[in-house]
């Protein structure tokens, strides 16, 4: 069942939506994210910047996730869980996604960090169409009578043409009250999802999942982490959007 929100509710939403973009804007600069790290150093630097302010890592404990945020590194797609002996290398892909709960309001976001200078171009190119793929998709929700479809529709158009692989088995999801909440949003046209139309009070996740090769995934035993099949690089970009009176607004991005 899809959960409409009321503006009162997109409000308190927006509020922890613009916490965890300013989070993810306080990785840019290379300081945290960088040769030498850990992906636990990260975790806990993004744990302790959210207790700071009085709100809680929402995926910690989550389905028992163990850590305050998921930390991909090259083949790893989503769900990496932060370790203290994964070190971060130069030209690595660090793809940093968490949830963020605020006075019970949850919001989801995620980028892909290049560390160092030391990136193939192929690796660089992966990165931008997959932010690409996530404007687009949220292109095509802002669209007027939109259809979830539509933004599979859109993903995958633009990886595909770009010669990139979509992953299928993890989609965007509804968010705001919980983390995973109806509907499900695949980055393809799915014929045996749902094909809910957008309508306002709708609170979303769109995340793209693209690789550099297959599409084809594998889940880790350690339960979370989900790999390339081919060990190819793979990014990952989300955003949490409303859908207002005034059209879609992206929460996640100030
Ligand atoms: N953005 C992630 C997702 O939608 C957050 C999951 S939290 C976790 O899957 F605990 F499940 F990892
Ligand atoms: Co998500």
């Amino acid at each position: 069942m899809i959960q409409l929100k009321t503006d009162e509710q997109i409000e308190g939403i927006r509020q922890s939506c613009h916490m965890l973009c300013e989070l993810l804007d306080s990785l840019e600069d290379g300081k945290i994210i960088k040769e030498g790290m850990s992906t636990k150093d990260i975790d806990t630097y993004c744990h302790d910047w959210i207790t700071k302010r009085h709100a809680e890592p929402a995926c910690l404990h989550y389905e028992g996730f163990p850590a305050a945020t998921c930390i991909s590194v090259n083949d790893e797609i989503i769900h990496g869980i932060p370790k203290a002996n994964k070190i971060i290398k130069d030209g690595d892909l660090v793809s940093v996604d968490l949830c963020i709960n605020l006075k019970g309001y949850i919001s989801d976001s995620a980028r892909t960090y290049i560390v160092g200078g030391k990136s193939t171009a192929q690796a660089e190119k992966l990165v931008k169409v997959t932010r690409e793929c996530l404007y687009k998709g949220i292109e095509a929700a802002s669209q007027p009578h939109a259809r979830v479809m539509d933004i599979g529709a859109a993903v995958f158009k633009h990886a595909d043409k770009n010669g990139f692989g979509v992953v299928r088995e993890y989609c965007g999801h509804g968010v705001g009250f919980d983390v995973h909440e109806d509907p499900e949003i695949p980055n393809y046209v799915s014929h045996s999802l749902g094909n809910p139309r957008l309508r306002e009070g709708m609170v979303f996740a769109i995340e793209p999942m693209i690789t550099m090769g297959s599409r084809n995934i594998i889940d880790m035993p350690d339960g979370w982490t989900v790999v390339t099949a081919d060990h190819k690089m793979a990014a990952h970009f989300e955003h949490t959007v409303a859908i207002t009176r005034n059209g879609l607004e992206i929460l996640t991005q100030i």
